[in-house]
Formats: structure tokens, C-alpha cells, sequence
């Protein structure tokens, strides 16, 4: 399957993470990873399965680095429909009402403008005990088991 692992990031939690994706999927699958700064909502295609990963920064606002594509998403008359992405938040429960706000609102940008989301959005606490890849890659790997059991039942 093709896919694109894709990152908003403030101080490089989301990015390591996102790396960390890539590597485990690499050998199942062809996998790109980059920073939503430097993609364009038009590129993103029904082909390619696309995996987010994005914090929470202010208060409950989009990191530095996705705030541009969103801005582009809202801007453009982008039509996402046919684009399929699961998404992962980081945040920190310590902010309470908050918490990992900045995925949440990335995903309704996304779904406002036609993506099917797939799977559960889960989330990484920063002040919890696990590691961000510990949720992560059992996640994505659950989603993509899913997908690959429907595809063949379809
Ligand atoms: C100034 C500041 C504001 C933050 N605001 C929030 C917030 O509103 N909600 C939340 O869940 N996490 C918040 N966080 C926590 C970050 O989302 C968390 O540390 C995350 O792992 C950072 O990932 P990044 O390095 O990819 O940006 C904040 C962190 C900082 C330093």
C-alpha cells in the first residue's frame, strides 16, 4: 500500500514519531514521510493510505508546522473526497480541556472537506508513563490489519 506519514509538529515530538511510523511500515509497504509545512492539501490523492501525526500548542491550537496547511485547507476549495487518513494526537493532559485539541481540529478540517477517517483518532499524553510509539504502532498496525481484512472481504 502506499503511504504518506504525515506531521505537525512544534518542537519535533510529532516528527520523531512520525519517523518511527515510517520505519515500522517501510518493509510492508511504501512509505513517505514529510511535514505538513511542506505539503499541499491538492497533492494529497486517493491512491495513497495517509497517516497523521500532530500535536497541540496555545491553547488547544494547531502546531507551527500544520498551522499553514490548515490555513491552505480553509483558504482553497479543496476537495478531499476519495483521501482515506488515520489520525494520532500528542498532547498533554496537563492542559486539561485542551488535551490534544490541535489533532481534533486537524481531523475536522479534513473531514469538512470530504477525507474519510479511518479508524479511532487516539492520543498520547506527554505527562502519562508510555511512549508515544508504544500507542502508535499498535494502533496503526490494528488500522491497517482492518483495512487489509475489508479489502479482501470487498
Ligand atoms: C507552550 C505549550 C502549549 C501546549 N499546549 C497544549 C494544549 O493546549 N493541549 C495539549 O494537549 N498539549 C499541549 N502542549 C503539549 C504538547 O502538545 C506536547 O508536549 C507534544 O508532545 C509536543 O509535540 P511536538 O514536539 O511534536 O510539538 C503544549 C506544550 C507547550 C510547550
Amino acid at each position: 500500500m502506499k503511504i504518506c506519514v504525515l506531521y505537525g509538529t512544534e518542537t519535533g515530538n510529532a516528527e520523531m514519531l512520525a519517523e518511527d511510523i515510517q520505519s515500522a511500515l517501510e518493509d510492508d509497504h511504501d512509505v513517505t514521510c514529510r511535514n505538513l509545512a511542506d505539503t499541499d492539501p491538492a497533492a494529497l490523492d486517493g491512491e495513497t493510505f495517509h497517516v497523521v501525526v500532530c500535536s497541540t500548542y496555545g491553547d488547544g491550537d494547531l502546531p507551527a508546522s500544520a498551522q499553514p496547511f490548515a490555513d491552505r485547507l480553509e483558504d482553497g476549495a479543496h476537495d478531499l473526497s476519495g483521501v482515506r487518513f488515520a489520525i494520532f494526537g500528542l498532547g498533554d493532559a496537563e492542559y486539561d480541556e485542551t488535551f490534544t485539541q490541535g489533532s481534533e481540529k486537524l481531523a475536522a478540517k479534513f473531514k469538512a472537506r470530504g477525507a474519510t477517517q479511518i479508524g479511532a483518532r487516539l492520543t498520547h499524553d506527554a505527562s502519562g508513563d508510555d511512549l508515544p510509539e508504544d500507542i502508535a504502532l499498535p494502533w496503526i498496525t490494528d488500522i491497517l490489519a482492518n483495512m487489509s481484512v475489508e479489502q479482501e472481504e470487498g
